[in-house]
């Protein structure tokens, strides 16, 4: 993978960027027309879920400018919103400058739980499964032998009594389960399901549910960056033509930042731009975004108050800086993530090797997506861009192709009039 910093990448034909981004990972012939066709064919959907009638489709883009941990990445983004994949790449170009960003993940640790009902003395119970914890996390290691030849498996047991739910008191065992590469929700559900019955033995109870938890708050990813001051000027300004300072554009994104921070209201809609970027990587490798969604705000939410998932301060020198920490299951073995083609290229345009690498790409681009949002809104506002984007389909719809579909844009925005009859006159004149 050479760099991810393509100038111009915008303005080439849809064909000369496949041909770019392909060339850049080796992308074989099939692995392209998985992405020119979107990857399935009904009759491939057919056998994934129930009641097949055709494919969905969405736009795939390319999020430009990542470095991540020192390496350049191309990131793959199945997304219908406009702006999304041009404000991860512009906010990446800025990090870029700052070092990129610094990105790690904990043990791929999941959590199953198994609820053990009518059980007469929840506390004896709770250390009778204690005791034979050993036993149990061996039974349970046992379960999937090839995840144990990876290094994952069975790693602790923990037994939580919930005292006050609708139906009295109950206990929770949770099975820690490393699950190396995998998503692990087929893992970690097997083995609840065959631990239950010892469980039931050891407690005289009965095991309810056995199910993995969306709040994956032992498999987190966490990624910074630092964007210099001089890096956040805007000439530009806003839309009464202002110029913004370095400074004026840190200090307008950390009181962004403070008002998600201190309310849930905002925090709700801040964590949604961040999962903007989150989940169009997600979708784009064929993972679970509902299961991300879930811990994400789950995680959101843990002191009790749901609140911002990033941070946004300056340092000693003044830069920005960016922090962002959440659950990240996903994976790069089983699931959709190795049946679709589409799904399977964009693993490979990453060039991840492990499910981590992949979480820490995810978790820095929904960090930089994040900082689009509050910088735009911290300034000119969101609509602007959107208009721009928007000026562009407009243009194109109206015959504009190569550069004139910007020029045409353009003079519509600065006209604030977006609409295709006047598109057409101005292509006309051009
Ligand atoms: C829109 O999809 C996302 C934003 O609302 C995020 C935010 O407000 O921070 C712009």
């Amino acid at each position: 993978m050479g760099t991810s910093r393509i100038p111009g990448f915008y303005n080439k034909t849809l064909a000369e960027r496949l041909a770019q981004t392909a060339s850049s990972a080796d992308l074989t012939a099939p692995e392209l027309s998985a992405w020119e066709t979107g990857g399935l064919t009904p009759e491939s959907a057919d056998p994934m879920i129930e009641n097949v009638v055709g494919l969905h489709a969405l736009p795939l883009g390319i999020g430009l400018n990542f470095v991540v941990n020192g390496r350049e990445v191309l990131v793959p983004m199945a997304v219908e919103e406009p702006s999304v994949v041009a404000g991860a790449s512009f906010m990446a170009k800025l990090a870029r400058a700052g070092g990129g960003f610094h990105a790690t993940t904990t043990d791929p640790l999941m959590i199953g739980q198994m609820q053990v009902i009518n059980v007469i003395n929840l506390h004896e119970a709770k250390l009778k499964i204690y005791e034979k914890k050993a036993e149990l996390l061996a039974e349970a290691d046992s379960i999937d032998p090839i995840l144990k030849k990876f290094g994952g498996g069975a790693r602790d047991l923990e037994v939580r009594i919930l005292e006050d739910s609708p139906i009295g008191g109950f206990l929770v065992v949770h099975l820690i389960y490393d699950v190396r590469d995998a998503m692990g929700a087929n893992a970690v559900n097997t083995a609840c399901e065959r631990l239950a019955p010892r469980i039931e033995v050891i407690t005289g109870g009965k095991v309810h549910l056995r199910i993995l938890s969306n709040l994956a708050d032992r498999r987190i990813a966490r990624a910074r960056c630092t964007i210099p001051v001089s890096e956040l000027e805007m000439g530009r300004g806003d839309p009464a033509g202002r110029p913004y300072s370095g400074e004026e554009v840190r200090d307008g994104i950390i009181a962004a930042y403070a008002f998600a921070a201190a309310d849930p209201y905002r925090a709700a809609t801040h964590n949604k731009g961040i999962m903007n970027g989150v989940d169009a990587v997600v979708l784009a490798t064929g993972n679970d975004w509902r299961a991300i969604e879930a811990g994400a705000h789950a995680y959101a939410a843990r002191s009790g108050r749901y609140t911002s998932l990033s941070t946004w301060n300056k340092d000693a020198d003044g830069n920005l800086v960016g922090t962002l920490e959440m659950p990240m299951a996903v994976g790069i073995i089983g699931g959709a993530t190795k049946v679709h083609p589409a799904a399977k290229a964009a693993v490979k345009l990453m060039g991840v090797k492990t499910a981590s690498e992949l979480a820490e790409i995810i978790v820095s681009v929904g960090l930089a997506q994040n900082m689009a949002a509050l910088r735009a809104l911290a300034t000119e506002g969101i609509q602007r861009g959107h208009m721009s984007l928007h000026a562009r389909q407009v243009a194109i719809a109206a015959g504009a192709s190569g550069e004139l579909i910007e020029k045409v844009a353009a003079q519509m925005v600065s006209e604030k009039t977006v609409r295709i009859d006047r598109a057409e006159e101005i292509l006309k004149n051009l």
